[in-house]
């Protein structure tokens, strides 16, 4: 079985950044080192921190000194103020298109805007915008929502950088007709649609499909969703371990991607993994799912 690898798979620039950056603090910083929040949606990196003394905290009251990590989501900016109140070092690992978005809003506020976050209001990133943009601005999850909003002579739009571009044009153009002005700017990041894009292409050519990446990474399942509704069987793995032989019986070509949580040592061990249980024999692969020949 020949296995092909999708284009884009893995790590987004962000997130690497943010790793290194972790991981650099831990060579350099005496004493007790968190991050606020898991550092990246994916266990199996959350548990390779853990062993390099690298700690995991939901919140500030759980830290009582030491060095505290911003991960690549971003924060409201009180919490960072909160944090040196408290006495710790803070370490901002949020990533630059992130603080892109963050500003804008904030820039956008500053000029009586009435500030627009498109995105997913549970999620910490569209959290940590709204902090930057102040208490006036709102989040809107679907151009239905539009219809809620407060009237206002001109909005300031942004979108949380993970959104799809489709969702930010109905968004703006659900806007213009409740305004004189409606000032956007695309903040969204070019390396989620990457991946779904390079994954859909490498679906075109295989029979099946196997995306790694961590349960609570919302850009693996996305990109598991996309896979499934083009029609190509899909299945979604963790780690090596979970790949079942009866998945790949008769197949001659499977395609490989990954989340942008995903770290380059797992997915080297799925492909590792999918090319041993593609040397198999058809005895052995029957054998290995329990059938008896
Ligand atoms: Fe940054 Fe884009 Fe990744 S915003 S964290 S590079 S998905």
């Amino acid at each position: 079985m020949e296995v092909k690898r999708a284009r884009n798979a893995g790590f987004c620039f962000g997130v690497r950044r943010a790793l290194e950056i972790t991981l650099k603090a831990r060579e350099e910083k005496e004493g007790p080192l968190y991050t606020l929040g898991p550092l990246i949606h994916n266990p199996q990196v959350v548990e390779f921190l853990a062993s390099k003394g690298v700690k995991l905290a939901e919140s500030l009251e759980e830290i009582t000194e030491g060095t505290v990590i911003i991960r690549s989501h971003g924060v409201d900016p009180a919490v960072i103020r909160e944090a040196e109140a408290r006495g710790l070092t803070v370490i901002d690992a949020t990533c630059p298109y992130v603080r892109r978005a963050q500003e804008l809003a904030c820039e956008l506020a500053k000029q009586g805007y009435q500030v627009v976050v498109v995105g997913d209001r549970d999620h910490p990133e569209v959290k940590g915008i709204l902090g930057w943009a102040g208490p006036q601005a709102v989040v809107v999850g679907s151009a239905e929502e539009v219809a809620g909003l407060p009237e206002a002579p001109a909005y300031g739009v942004v979108a949380q950088t993970t959104q799809p571009i489709n969702r930010l044009q109905e968004v703006v153009h659900a806007l213009l007709p409740r305004a004189k002005e409606v000032r956007v700017y695309n903040t969204i990041c070019s390396a989620v649609a990457s991946r779904i894009e390079s994954a859909l292409e490498l679906a075109r050519e295989v029979e099946v499909m196997v995306v790694v990446g961590g349960r609570s990474s919302a850009n693996t399942r996305h990109l598991v969703e996309r896979l499934q509704l083009s029609g190509v069987p899909t299945y979604h793995v963790e780690t090596a371990a979970e790949l079942r032989p009866e998945w790949f019986m008769g197949v001659s070509r499977a395609g490989l991607t990954a989340g942008a949580s995903t770290p380059d040592w797992i997915i080297e061990e799925v492909e590792k993994r999918m090319r041993e249980i593609g040397e198999m024999s058809a005895a052995e692969q029957m054998e290995a799912v329990g059938v008896k020949t």
